[in-house]
């Protein structure tokens, strides 16, 4: 039986590790791994510095028309960097600043509608995995593998704490706890596609696993969604 390019779909809580398994996956099956929360930072970005006012939806569209988002190959560290506008932005899209205002802005529908759109093309020829909150609700409803991530609320916050202490030692673990706190409650609470699990999703629980194990885990399932399509459940 002749193995299929498949989509995935990780999506979960702040913090459970999803881009990480979404990294090594992709890098495993020679898939592209996109991170749409990437384009919700940039996005972010780019309203903080334009001041623009988010809360009128004017202002907003005025806005998104002047943005152009691309995910850029990097030979050095073989990933893809975000692009805003052609100017690589990963340096300033992981820094609080934009953790402390992203929820606000993603939840807004006219920049959900703008990023979706473009996550859905990036889509049409299989063979992505893709992290987030509504990849396996609204992005790619029919994803042959969507898995839904978490990780016990400590866990979460000492992870992120680490990964941002690395370039911040003024960061303290309150601030992350606060953060990750804010933006769960946001992204579960908002009116357009809240975070949630889709119903074909698989739990996955990865507070006690290596990232090795999760690893190994999830590509069993992949194996059995690209050698069988027919174990997907119908979404409706
Ligand atoms: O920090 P973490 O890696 O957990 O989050 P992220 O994937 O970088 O996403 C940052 C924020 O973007 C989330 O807290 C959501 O508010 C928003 N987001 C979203 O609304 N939908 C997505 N598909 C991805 C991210």
């Amino acid at each position: 039986m002749s193995a299929h390019k498949i989509i995935i779909a990780i999506d979960g809580f702040s913090s459970c590790g999803k881009s990480t398994l979404a990294k090594e996956l992709a890098a495993k099956l020679g898939y592209s791994y996109i991170d749409s929360g990437a384009m919700y930072r940039a996005i972010t970005l780019y309203f903080l510095r334009n001041q623009v006012d988010y809360s009128d939806p004017l202002h907003v569209l005025d806005a998104i028309a002047n943005i152009s988002l691309s995910f850029v190959f990097n030979e050095q560290t073989g990933r893809s960097d975000m692009h805003l506008n052609d100017e690589d932005v990963e340096p300033y899209i992981r820094d609080m600043i934009i953790s402390e205002k992203v929820s606000e802005v993603a939840a807004i529908r006219e920049v959900r509608a703008f990023a979706v759109a473009q996550q859905k093309r990036m889509g049409r020829k299989k063979a992505i995995v893709m992290d987030g909150r509504d990849i396996g609700t609204t992005v790619f409803p029919d994803a042959e593998l969507k898995i839904f991530m978490t990780a016990d609320p400590e866990v979460r916050v000492m992870r992120r704490f680490k990964e941002m202490y690395a370039t911040n030692h003024n960061i303290t673990i309150d601030e992350v706890r606060h953060n990750l706190e804010l933006r769960d409650y946001i992204d579960t609470t908002r009116e357009e596609s809240p975070l949630r699990q889709a119903p074909d999703a698989i739990m996955l629980n990865n507070s006690s696993l290596t990232r090795e194990e999760q690893l190994e885990i999830v590509l069993e399932w992949v194996k059995d969604r690209a050698t069988n399509p027919q174990h997907v459940k119908p979404t409706s």
